[in-house]
């Protein structure tokens, strides 16, 4: 028992009762948000799961969010375990997303700047015509469309030309499809192992492979000859790689070059397919969406500086959807020592689940907490800012990296689609149906249909 342990009377640590063999299986299969909800109002901020005879710890709310960003958070927490098997498949040692205190920060360091918004720094044109070649080929006329498929195919051109500096779209089907894979059976860990004998991924990531040894080769070349200033976040990689091979050995690169896939693809698509429907859903937001993108594009170029300030409605959407479809519903970690939290004992080696998005649900927090406001984030009411209550990019030292480009893509793709394309749902009185593989977000049968071009 440690040291705290010893000193403080501890609680009894509440188990959640669940059918035998299943045990709390099925209530996470119907909705992980709700179901963490429940166990919060019902148990408080710890409380044990076990999913097909595994055990879990769940801690949650505030308490949970605001702990992981304290010294005792990070030193009780540990990713390792959740990216191992991706690592494996890669035939990786590390890889960022799988590392805790220094080797963390190490690899951090390295990709900060190719993550950041910096990085698309007088692109922001660029992005959009990169949008509007998505948007002829995906969303045409007369058409239903998928939503998260067509937003899946248009993030992988976005990111694979502004962050990696290629415009793979010969691959963007394999890379859509080995993602999906990775996300479903490494990492998320809801679809079994076997999975990854079917030949449509061996044939997708087959084609990653490629297209990550190609990239490796340009940067390569291009090494001499880029200032570091010009450097995108391959090339930022490739330097550290040849400047420091003990800290990015050859064997780490292809998991560090698919990383913008892996952290960027499912996370935009299902948060802008959750942005579709509830403008669509809500003609009095979409009024106002609509009157402020065509003013942003009246112009025609668009000017870069302040643009979110210059959608405030739109990013008040955003902002609502990413409360409401939480990408990341929880955290997954591994107890890194023996720690109490709340009052209860965490063993080392104990698999948590980090319910930060518990207060999303919250009325406490979020008055009327199931209607989409879009106004909760403007000052003076300015809800999100409450500690702890608003962790749609995570907590604590794996806080999203891409956040603030994200934020940029996110609202200039909106802003395009919506300035672009007439949309309607399959019904006025449609309501989105939700998954919750491998990404949490709207169904992958979520479709609307385009009327017409509005632009
Ligand atoms: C809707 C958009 C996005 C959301 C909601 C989101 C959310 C998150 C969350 C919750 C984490 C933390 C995971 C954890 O702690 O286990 C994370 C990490 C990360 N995200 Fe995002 N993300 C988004 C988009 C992006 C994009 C577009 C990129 C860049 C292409 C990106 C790059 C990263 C990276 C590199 C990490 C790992 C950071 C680390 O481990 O230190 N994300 N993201």
């Amino acid at each position: 028992m440690s040291a705290t342990a010893e000193t403080v009377a501890l609680k009894k640590t509440p188990k959640v009762p669940g059918l035998p063999l299943l045990g709390n299986v099925l209530d996470m299969a119907k909705g992980p948000a709700e179901f963490f909800v429940h166990c919060y109002r019902t148990y408080g901020p710890v409380c044990r799961l076990s999913i097909l005879g595994v055990k879990y710890v769940l801690i949650s709310g505030v308490e949970a969010a605001n702990f992981m960003g304290t010294r005792a958070g990070k030193e009780s927490l540990r990713s390792k375990e959740f990216w191992q098997g991706l690592c494996g498949e890669y035939g990786a040692n590390r890889m960022l997303t799988g590392e805790d205190g220094e080797s963390h920060k190490q690899l951090r360091d390295i990709m900060r700047n190719g993550y950041s918004k910096e990085s698309i720094k007088g692109r922001y044109n660029e992005l959009v015509s990169i949008t509007d070649g998505s948007i002829k080929r995906d969303w045409q006329v007369g058409k239903e469309v998928p939503v998260v498929e067509g937003m899946q195919y248009m993030v992988v051109d976005q990111l694979g030309t502004i962050l990696t500096g290629a415009a793979p779209l010969e691959y963007v089907k394999d890379i859509r499809t080995a993602i999906i894979y990775i996300l479903n059976v490494l990492v998320t860990r809801q679809r079994p192992k076997i999975l990854l004998q079917r030949p449509e991924y061996k044939k997708a990531k087959g084609k990653v492979m490629e297209l990550g040894y190609k990239m490796i080769k340009d940067a390569k070349a291009r090494y001499a000859t880029t200032k570091p200033e010009d450097r995108n976040l391959i090339d930022d990689i490739m330097a550290a790689h040849i400047e420091t091979p003990e800290i990015m050995p050859e064997s780490d690169l292809i998991v560090s070059l698919t990383g913008p896939y892996v952290a960027g693809l499912d996370t935009v698509a299902n948060t802008t397919a959750a942005v579709i429907y509830s403008v669509l859903k809500h003609p009095e937001v979409k009024a106002r969406v609509l009157k402020e993108v065509d003013e942003l594009f009246a112009a025609g170029e668009v000017d870069e500086d302040g643009l979110l300030k210059k959608l405030p409605s739109l990013n008040g959407a955003i902002m609502e959807s990413m409360r409401l479809y939480p990408i990341a519903v929880a955290q997954m970690r591994t107890a890194n020592k023996d720690f109490v939290f709340e009052g209860h004992q965490i063993h080392e080696g104990e698999m948590i689940f980090i319910g930060t998005s518990v207060p999303h649900f919250m009325d406490e927090y979020f008055p009327d907490h199931k209607t989409f406001d879009i106004d909760r984030y403007q000052k003076p009411r300015a809800e999100h800012l409450q500690p702890g209550v608003y962790s749609p990019y995570g907590r604590g030292p794996h806080t999203c990296l891409g956040k603030s480009l994200a934020e940029v893509q996110m609202a200039l793709s909106m802003a395009r689609l919506f300035y672009k394309v007439d949309m309607e749902l399959e019904t006025p009185n449609y309501v989105l149906k939700t998954k919750t593989a491998p990404t949490p977000g709207p169904a992958m049968d979520f479709k609307i249909r385009v009327k017409g071009y509005r632009h």
